[in-house]
């Protein structure tokens, strides 16, 4: 612990100045940069100034593609935004700096939750720092709206339908949606754990069995997203998820449907959460949690070294920056130890909700980017699974055989 502590404390800044630490990452939202900006100030309160550099495009998933490139440029950032399995498989390549010496220093056996323990350690110890926990099985409703329509929150994916036709019919828009790749696949895959439950979504989505894939339960989902791609084919096109999230902010859309990152638009917006817009599980879902994570990965290079990665680690392992972080962003803790006061009421909702999800087995990783499989499997199956939607000629057996492809192939 000693030799740590010298370690950290021998970073030397530059003679008269701040050290200067570069984050690729994609938080570009309003929300997003809020959190973004508590990052930064944490940094600078400890004379370490950050370049942000923003990849925009939610999901990450032409962030991945940048980080690849400057990776093998020889050009890495000194920190990037990253999830899931894939922080093993860059640390297999031996580009990442080693964080256990953080790890061991705040405690991180002790109070991180198995699954934030599992996804940031490899074989040799911490290889990156879990920030954020996301729910992605959330229906946002806009209650004015609802109460023009004099109908109850739905739950069941029936009930929603009808809402949603009944809205249309009023000349409400139904459902905001952001018309890209990972977007829609989060309609899908809350359609196939309300359809199959976490055990099928597993088999089907995770670990991409091949009977799983081929089967009535997800054909079934597939007819449920057809019947979705028609309410809303005269949807908001080409728009991003905030675009989508300003409409449900303003009134002009019922529904939106996806990651709480949401709600650190709304709460950025300024919009009374959960008075104006409510937040809750989505269709047949509750008791289920669908999840992925934000870590960060340090990057080995010339400018950036051992000593600096902790630094940096250390300072953003803080626990009171995490909660600042994460009460600005939407989401709940990485750590079991960290108290939900001052979080949003939906962040406290979505805090029980994963825990008992965790004492259930009932927490799986999302599929939509790279926390469930592997990137290139992911955005195969997102871009196949986005064609479909959009392609109301496509068959159920067509996608399936699509992804059954890409499944055997990885
Ligand atoms: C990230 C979130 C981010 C969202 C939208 C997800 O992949 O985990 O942190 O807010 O994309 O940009």
């Amino acid at each position: 612990m000693k030799k740590l502590a010298l370690m950290l404390c021998s970073f030397l800044l530059p003679a008269q100045g701040q050290a200067n630490v570069e984050f690729l990452h994609w938080w570009t939202s309003m929300g997003e940069t809020r959190a973004l900006d508590e990052l930064k100030q944490q940094l600078n309160q400890h004379k370490i100034q950050l370049s942000p550099s923003p990849v925009l495009g939610g999901g990450g998933d032409t962030a991945m593609t940048v980080l690849q490139a400057r990776a093998l440029a020889g050009n890495p950032p000194s920190f990037a935004q990253l999830e899931g399995p894939s922080i093993k498989a860059w640390d297999a390549i031996g580009i990442l700096h080693s964080v256990d010496a953080t790890g061991e220093k705040h405690q991180w056996d002790q109070t991180l939750y198995p699954l934030s323990k599992q996804i940031n350690k490899s074989r040799t110890g911490y290889v990156a720092l879990p920030l954020t926990l996301h729910r992605l099985n959330w229906l946002w409703v806009n209650h004015v709206l609802l109460q023009q329509l004099d109908r109850p929150v739905p739950s069941t994916w029936e009930e929603m339908f009808e809402l949603m036709a009944l809205a249309q019919s009023k000349g409400i828009h139904p459902l905001a949606v952001g018309e890209q790749p990972w977007q829609i696949a989060q309609l899908f895959e809350n359609l196939v754990i309300a359809t199959g439950g976490v055990t099928f979504y597993n088999q089907a989505l995770v670990q991409l069995d091949k009977e799983s894939i081929d089967s009535e339960e997800l054909r079934s989902a597939l007819r449920q997203f057809r019947r979705l791609s028609l309410i809303n084919s005269a949807s908001l096109q080409d728009t991003r998820w905030d675009t989508a999230t300003k409409a449900l902010a303003s009134d002009q859309a019922l529904f939106q449907l996806g990651g709480d990152w949401i709600l650190g638009d709304l709460l950025a917006r300024g919009i009374d959460v959960p008075k104006h817009i409510g937040c809750y599980p989505a269709p047949e879902s509750d008791g289920m949690f669908l999840y992925n994570m934000d870590s960060l990965i340090f990057m080995k290079s010339k400018s950036f070294s051992a000593t600096q990665a902790n630094q940096v680690a250390d300072i953003l392992a803080d626990k009171e920056f995490q909660t600042r972080f994460n009460q600005k962003k939407g989401s709940i803790p990485v750590h079991a130890d960290i108290e939900m006061n001052g979080f949003n009421p939906c962040q406290v909702k979505a805090h029980q909700a994963f825990e008992l999800a965790l004492r259930q087995d009932k927490a799986v990783p999302s599929m939509i980017d790279s926390m469930a499989v592997n990137p290139v499997a992911q955005q195969a199956i997102n871009s196949e699974i986005f064609r479909f939607y959009r392609d109301k000629s496509l068959s159920e057996d067509r996608l399936i055989q699509r992804i059954i492809a890409i499944a055997i192939s990885h």
